[in-house]
């Protein structure tokens, strides 16, 4: 099996992107799948539900981290950091990501970084998955993260804004495909739903309306283990395994390699 890239990119913050691939990440490894997660938001959020923030801090100190290997151009694999769980891999990010944008603009073929970084960890065969979660920008960055990417997932909130700015991100993904022609939309995945409110049917029946868009089967619904799990540094399912969100990324994880394998 080749190397299979996924970015979880939405231009909304909050949309639930940092949350499903650390959980997505963790259920593929579980499954006996290899996988290296890349941080690339300078909020650390994957990186924090993973390690504490001593440890995230300190590995942003001494530049193992995305930072340092995009803007040195460097080989990926010389700045993965190993979890404490067999088959799960992350590359951590640093608050210096702020200046990323900045970094990039002056390089040659800017929008190709990113991708060149990775290409001796996916000629290698060492992952079978390689997970990206993309900060809520629409900039240079993602489009470096989604020009190394295969597919593209894009978590959206069951929420009355959740769908706002959906359009620029179409938008944006169109002029990826330009660039990379080779990578599809994999799927909407809808998060945080509340079953007591409307707001879940309103965005299916928006996003049904849209084309082009496929949307997950499974979605998660909120659950304040979620927020327990990451104030822990835990994936849900190490969390509390019984945990109602366990049982739903582990579905959607399913879903997402079912397709993945077509
Ligand atoms: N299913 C869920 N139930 C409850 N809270 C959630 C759920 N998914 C995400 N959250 C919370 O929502 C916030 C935003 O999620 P996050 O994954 O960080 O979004 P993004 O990466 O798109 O900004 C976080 O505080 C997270 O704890
Ligand atoms: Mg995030």
């Amino acid at each position: 099996m080749k190397t299979t890239t996924i970015c979880f990119a939405n231009n909304k913050g909050g949309s639930g992107k940092s949350t499903t691939c650390c959980n997505v990440g963790y259920e593929l490894s579980k499954m006996g799948y290899r996988v290296l997660m890349i941080d690339g938001d300078m909020q650390m959020n994957l990186s924090l539900s993973l390690f504490s923030e001593d440890a995230v801090l300190e590995s942003a100190q001494n530049g193992n981290n995305v930072y340092t290997a995009v803007t040195n151009q460097e080989d990926i694999s010389n700045y993965i950091t190993q979890t404490k769980y067999e088959n799960l891999d992350v590359v951590l990010s640093s608050s210096l990501m702020s200046n990323i944008e900045f970094d990039l603009f002056s390089k040659w073929q800017r929008e190709l970084i990113l991708k060149n970084c990775l290409k001796n960890v996916k000629v290698s065969d060492k992952y079978d998955f390689i997970l990206m979660d993309a900060p809520p920008t629409l900039g240079g960055w993602v489009m470096n993260m989604l020009c190394a990417s295969d597919y593209l997932i894009i978590p959206v909130e069951a929420s009355p804004w959740g769908l706002f700015g959906l359009a620029n991100m179409f938008e944006f993904f169109a002029t990826v495909q330009q660039i990379n022609p080779d990578i599809s939309l994999l799927g909407v995945a809808i998060t945080k739903v509340d079953t007591r409110k409307n707001y879940f049917k309103q965005t299916v029946d928006a996003l049904h309306n849209t084309d082009g868009v496929r949307m997950f089967e499974n979605y998660i619904r909120t659950d304040s283990s979620i927020e327990w799990a990451q104030d822990a540094s835990l994936p849900v399912a190490v969390y509390k395994p019984s945990a109602r969100s366990a049982k739903e990324y582990k579905a959607l994880t399913q879903e997402v390699v079912s397709l993945v394998n077509r």
